[in-house]
């Protein structure tokens, strides 16, 4: 084998069978990335595998699966003049996208359904099930992470599979990587965060005279709403990321349902202007720490002050965590889009490929 240090050479790599759960906003923008010999496709070749999605499952789209690799190129012009992806699929017929997950030839799968905010399911059902054949898992739900992340973790373990969700909070920025691979030895104390974009962005444009159901229109036009803005506003997408966090970063399983929690629909437009003209914007804070009776988490609109490293995020997101070795650091996300979810799901793709890559055949 040659090439360059830490590169992969063609004959030596394996084939990444990549299958999709969800092909929304998220799932087409990294189908588009993946389909083309762009980047995303020599990062997994540099990481020693070839990228084939060989299966997609949707809810009103149909589903397909094809061993020798979908045309994502076609997959994506189908569902976009909102044809059934039922034309691409080889093979006996699936059911449903829960037969899709147990019986797709895959090695990876990327769960990207929408956020049940109350129960995390179908996503924990199709990430249980595709752990216990054996295949790793990629998600931006955060359901799994913020209802089930000790067993899911715990069953990945026992299979010798990853269960990664990088992109669950805060998109492509590293929040759950960092902990785990730069932080060694650190505990997390708590955090802070700004990390409902959609919320951001709507306090934003009213602090700017927009009405509020504008802002909800521009944030569903961006792709970053959830498939129900109320779960935005109303900080039940804060309150599972926040679920989220503790969850995987503070080893406390803390149910979104105990997370105390207002959201931003009760704050009249006037008192957002007010404070933004204050030189104190309001935004809607997660914020956790540890107490007598364990981990804490809270979500609700707070002004913020000049120098919180919150203040600086404007409208996009931000968290702070506080750790026992590091002090606070804080992570800032300029910008995000669908972009960034879409990077954030090839970052883990990439940790799969090693892992795939290195396992004997
Ligand atoms: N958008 C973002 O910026 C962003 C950022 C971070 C994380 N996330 C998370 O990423 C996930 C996907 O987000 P999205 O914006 O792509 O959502 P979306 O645009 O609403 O797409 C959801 C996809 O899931 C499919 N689906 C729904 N229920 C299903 C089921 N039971 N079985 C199989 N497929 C099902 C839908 O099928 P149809 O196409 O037939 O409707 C659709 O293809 C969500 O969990 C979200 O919270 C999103």
């Amino acid at each position: 084998m040659s090439g360059r240090p830490g590169t992969t050479t063609g004959a030596a790599r394996r084939p990444l069978r990549i299958a999709l759960v969800g092909f929304g906003h998220v799932g087409r923008r990294l189908a588009a990335r993946l389909s083309r010999s762009g980047p995303y496709a020599r990062a997994l070749r540099a990481a020693g595998v070839t990228p084939r999605v060989t299966g997609i499952a949707t809810a009103r789209h149909g589903l397909a699966v094809d061993e020798r690799g979908l045309s994502l190129a076609r997959c994506l012009s189908a569902v976009r003049a909102g044809r059934s992806l039922a034309a691409f699929h080889r093979g006996p017929p699936l059911a449903s996208a829960a037969a899709f997950v147990r019986r797709v030839p895959a090695d990876v799968l990327v769960e990207l359904t929408p956020l049940d905010p109350r129960r995390g399911e179908p996503a924990i059902a199709h990430v249980r099930a595709a752990l216990r054949r054996g295949l790793h898992v990629v998600t931006a739900n955060k359901g799994p992470v913020a209802f089930a992340y000790r067993s899911l973790r715990g069953l990945a373990g026992r299979r010798r599979r990853l269960f990664l969700h990088e992109a669950a909070v805060m998109d492509g920025a590293p929040v759950f990587n960092l902990v785990e691979r730069c932080l060694p030895g650190a505990r997390v104390l708590g955090f802070r965060g700004t990390l409902n974009s959609t919320t951001s962005l709507v306090l934003t444009r009213i602090e700017q005279g927009m009405a509020a159901a504008a802002a909800v229109r521009e944030a569903q036009a961006l792709g970053i709403a959830e498939a129900d803005p109320a779960n935005d506003l109303d900080g039940w997408d804060a309150a599972v990321k926040g679920a989220a966090l503790a969850s995987a970063l503070m080893d406390a399983p803390v149910r979104p349902a105990r997370v105390r929690r207002r959201g931003i629909q009760s704050l009249p437009a006037a008192a957002v202007r007010r404070a933004a003209r204050q030189g104190r914007p309001f935004r809607l804070v997660t914020r956790a720490w540890r107490a007598a009776g364990g981990v804490r988490v809270r979500v609700g609109p707070e002004r913020l002050a000049v120098e919180d490293p919150l203040y600086g995020a404007g409208s996009d997101s931000a968290l702070v965590l506080q750790t026992d070795l590091m002090g606070e650091i804080a992570v800032l996300e300029r910008g995000g889009t669908v972009e960034q979810t879409a990077y954030g799901l090839l970052s883990d793709l990439v940790a799969v490929a090693r892992a795939h890559a290195a396992r004997r055949p």
